[in-house]
């Protein structure tokens, strides 16, 4: 058969064909995310990577970055540059943080685990999320650092109760509240792939994870052995006699009913920095920090729940403008370059969060993929900055960017 290759060096043909094997080999996050994706099963994959019915929102998360040009000014001393960031105090060694992933465990054992020790080690925030495999008090101990809780909670404040003092005894610094899930988003492709929590070993997905056999013994095997049936372990794991709820529909009952008073209620028994996950208009953030919160998740749950919602990015400086500078402004979805993480930085946000690109590196390795991802994301921001001509976070400005027409 004749060779489509017209390379002059015929390696040149094979290589786009080889696999990366290490995760220093990714030069960036979608060389993570093209790897996640060979190594995962089909129904690991979607639910890691796709969005809710026709993935409007997911795109246009995406699509926002890319029309938002920069313009960089020269001839700048940047030689003294740094992107460390401070917030509520600390200084962080990158102005961005690990965002709450739930079922991360279906990529690796124990993700949880290995994206807080990455982020420690990185010393970036992490937000352990309330659906997460491992026990909020096994993550707080195992890894150090800066570490959040991400609640999920309903009208039924007895659960959200115990898991709030279990996050307060384990030494979570802040509390994210995510009103976004006051009903599942409709993804259909999880309904088509058969996925569940426990999993359902359908036919189809057990072929899928025999022709994925790493994931097969590295992932669902030494979970299956070491920790059991994977389940949600702070629901209704059974912890100091405290379980929450037998499973997570249990748990999630009357959420739908949940308003501000319920997050009024959170303020008045949660001391430290509570934030709520899920703001997309300038009123709710305003009604938020009317209500003293420290801050705001401007969030979409990256275009996995209500399809066809505005882009945070999109909505970022009319809530910055509102709210900046009385409460923290954080901003995540869509984030897969530094220059995405300068961009929103541009647009008024405090720190930014990444979802999928750190879980696409734990995907690949565990710890060292999921800090491989942040030290993409690490190079990226420090070269954007110096291209732009900027020594710090704070000079990062709107007048470095070019919005598109209208905006
Ligand atoms: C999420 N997200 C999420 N958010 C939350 O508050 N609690 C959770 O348990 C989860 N679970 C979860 C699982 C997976 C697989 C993904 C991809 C996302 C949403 C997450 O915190 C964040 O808002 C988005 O991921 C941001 O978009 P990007 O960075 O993934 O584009």
């Amino acid at each position: 058969m004749k060779s489509e290759c017209r390379e002059a060096n015929p390696i040149r043909c094979i290589a786009p064909r080889i696999q990366i094997m290490s995760p220093n080999d990714a030069l960036n996050i979608d060389d993570l995310r093209e790897r996640a994706r060979a190594m995962l099963p089909r129904v690991a994959y979607e639910f890691l990577e796709r969005g809710a019915e026709d993935e409007v929102s997911a795109r246009a998360n995406r699509d926002s970055f890319r029309h938002i040009r920069l313009r960089p000014r020269t001839l700048i001393d940047v030689s003294k540059r740094t992107q460390q960031a401070t917030l509520f105090g600390k200084t962080y060694a990158a102005p961005f943080g690990v965002a709450p992933t739930g079922a991360a465990g279906l990529y690796w054992h124990d993700a949880d685990i290995a994206l807080a020790r990455a982020a420690a080690a990185a010393n970036v925030p992490f937000v352990l999320s309330t659906a997460s495999f491992v026990e909020m008090e096994r993550v707080a101990r195992e890894a150090s650092g800066t570490q959040w809780f991400q609640l999920y909670m309903s009208k039924e404040r007895e659960g959200a109760e115990r898991l709030i003092s279990r996050a307060r005894d384990a030494g979570f610094e802040a509390l994210v509240v995510t009103t976004d899930v006051n009903v599942g988003g409709n993804r259909e492709y999880n309904r088509r792939n058969g996925f569940s929590i426990p999993f359902n070993l359908n036919l189809p997905n057990m072929i899928d994870g025999a022709l994925h056999p790493r994931w097969l013994v590295n992932v669902f095997l030494r979970t299956l052995i070491q920790s059991g049936v994977p389940r949600f372990q702070n629901v209704d794991s059974n912890v100091g006699g405290r379980v929450v709820a037998k499973n997570l529909e249990e748990f999630r009952a009357r959420r739908d009913a949940m308003d501000w008073d319920d997050l009024a209620w959170v303020r008045s028994i949660w001391p430290r920095k509570l934030f709520v996950k899920g703001v997309l208009t300038r009123e709710d953030a305003l009604r938020a920090a009317a209500l003293g919160l420290d801050g705001i998740f401007v969030s979409n749950h990256g275009g996995r729940q209500l399809d066809g919602a505005i882009s945070p990015l999109d909505v970022l400086p009319e809530i910055a403008d509102a709210v900046g500078g009385r409460i923290a402004v954080v901003l995540d979805g869509g984030v897969r370059r530094g220059s995405d993480i300068v961009k929103a930085l541009a647009l008024g946000a405090d720190m930014v969060f990444t979802g999928r690109a750190t879980l696409y590196g734990a995907a690949v390795a565990g710890e060292a993929g999921a800090a491989r991802a942040i030290e993409i994301l690490k190079s990226e921001v420090d070269r954007v900055m110096a291209l732009l001509g900027t020594r710090t976070i704070a000079e990062i400005r709107r007048a470095h960017l070019l919005m598109p027409a209208g905006r």
